[in-house]
């Protein structure tokens, strides 16, 4: 199998290319990736000199440099992670969220048209069916209502699969997964934040009263599952992955102290620096993601394996053994960030 991941060097990425590398070693798997803020080669440390493996730098915007790359691999398959992945990003300034989460996905899809592929596995998101109450769960037929930059560019990027598919056939296959966690996340997202929040002694800066809920999913549970839709999928079809673990952040941010308070020598009560604050999301703030993943479990036998309490304390512990990776991917880039983002509220 020639297989190319895009955003290979991001978190879900990373891990789903050290998930394939080891599972398949005679697979040849090329990692193509712009190495923006958000990627980093040193996630894929272990992996990088496998024989199967090679990295190429490059934007999947780039439509000169993602015409070569078809034209040297050959493809087989392609599973696109490449995108631009934070909404309070996309809040202050949409444009790179346009740029490749939209064109660079048109821009793959129109090479897998001059160069034709088995698979086009499409990495999406639960955030394109906008939000739920309390009540009710996505499933693949909800309709399309996101309502963040971030969501409305991956529904885009999702619309325009379904099109190359209908118009050109492309083998196109769509995962809409729920929000994963687990080591080599970004420290700007949720839980990686507040893990470093807190061992750095700063304010765990929790939105608004912390009520919204997310569903929760082990990042190798995600992996597991795009590697199934990647073998057997349906072409056409669209497959919701969610963890079926729901928590308010709230209770999430309180769970992270309490495992960080059981692990550390000094015991210290991290719940005192959890800080409440107006909400930068304001009306674009989903309140609750919850999804039926039962066609995935029906029609390829997939559902989670790790629960939340074991993820957590599996995420903690890497974090802690690995404060000098979140150090050195953190750059002033991302002091500026926080500052917009936190300062002042
Ligand atoms: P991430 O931000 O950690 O990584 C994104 C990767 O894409 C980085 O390595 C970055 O360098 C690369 N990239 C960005 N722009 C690029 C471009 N123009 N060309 C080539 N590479 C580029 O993201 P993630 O959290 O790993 O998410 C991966 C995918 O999964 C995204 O498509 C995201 O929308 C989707 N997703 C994420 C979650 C989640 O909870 N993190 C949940 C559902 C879906
Ligand atoms: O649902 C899937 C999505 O999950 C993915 O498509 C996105 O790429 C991924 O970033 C994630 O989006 P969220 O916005 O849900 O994740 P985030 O970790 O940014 O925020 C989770 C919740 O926590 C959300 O309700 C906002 C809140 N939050 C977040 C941060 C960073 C806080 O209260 N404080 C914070 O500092």
């Amino acid at each position: 199998m020639r297989l190319l991941v895009t955003g290979g060097a991001g978190f879900i990425g990373s891990n789903f290319v050290r998930h394939i590398v080891n599972t398949y070693p005679d697979w040849q798997i090329v990692n193509f990736d712009k190495l923006t803020y958000a990627g980093n080669l040193a996630n894929l440390h272990d992996v990088e000199s496998s024989d199967g493996y090679s990295f190429v730098q490059g934007d999947i915007a780039d439509r000169e440099a993602v015409a070569k790359l078809f034209s040297d691999l050959a493809p087989e398959a392609v599973v696109n992670f490449a995108a631009e992945s934070h909404v309070d990003r996309s809040i202050l300034d949409a444009s790179a969220f346009i740029e490749t989460n939209i064109k660079g996905t048109q821009v793959l899809l129109e090479a897998a048209r001059q160069c034709p592929v088995e698979r086009f596995v499409q990495v999406s998101t639960d955030e394109v069916y906008g939000a739920l109450g309390e009540e009710g769960v996505f499933t693949e037929q909800s309709p399309l209502q996101p309502n963040s930059p971030y969501a409305a560019s991956k529904t885009a990027a999702d619309v325009l699969c379904m099109a190359y598919r209908k118009t050109y056939d492309i083998p196109v296959v769509i995962t809409r997964s729920s929000n994963n966690y687990g080591p080599y996340q970004f420290p700007e997202k949720l839980i990686p934040l507040m893990i470093r929040n807190a061992l750095s002694g700063k304010k765990l800066p929790v939105y608004g009263q912390g009520r919204q809920v997310r569903d929760w999913l082990f990042v190798d549970d995600n992996c597991r599952a795009i590697h199934e839709v990647l073998l057997k999928g349906r072409p056409g079809e669209v497959y919701n992955i969610g963890g079926d673990c729901e928590r308010r952040n709230i209770e999430i941010v309180e769970l992270i102290c309490d495992i960080l308070a059981s692990k550390v020598d000094e015991p210290r009560s991290f719940r005192e620096l959890i800080t409440f604050i107006e909400d930068p999301r304001g009306a674009a703030h989903d309140f609750r993601y919850a999804l039926d993943c039962s066609k995935l479990q029906r029609e390829l036998g997939w559902k989670p394996s790790v629960g939340l309490e074991e993820g957590l304390e599996r995420t903690v512990d890497w974090y802690l053994e690995n404060q000098a990776w979140v150090e050195s991917v953190i750059t002033g880039e991302y002091q500026e960030y926080y500052q917009k983002v936190y300062g002042g509220r």
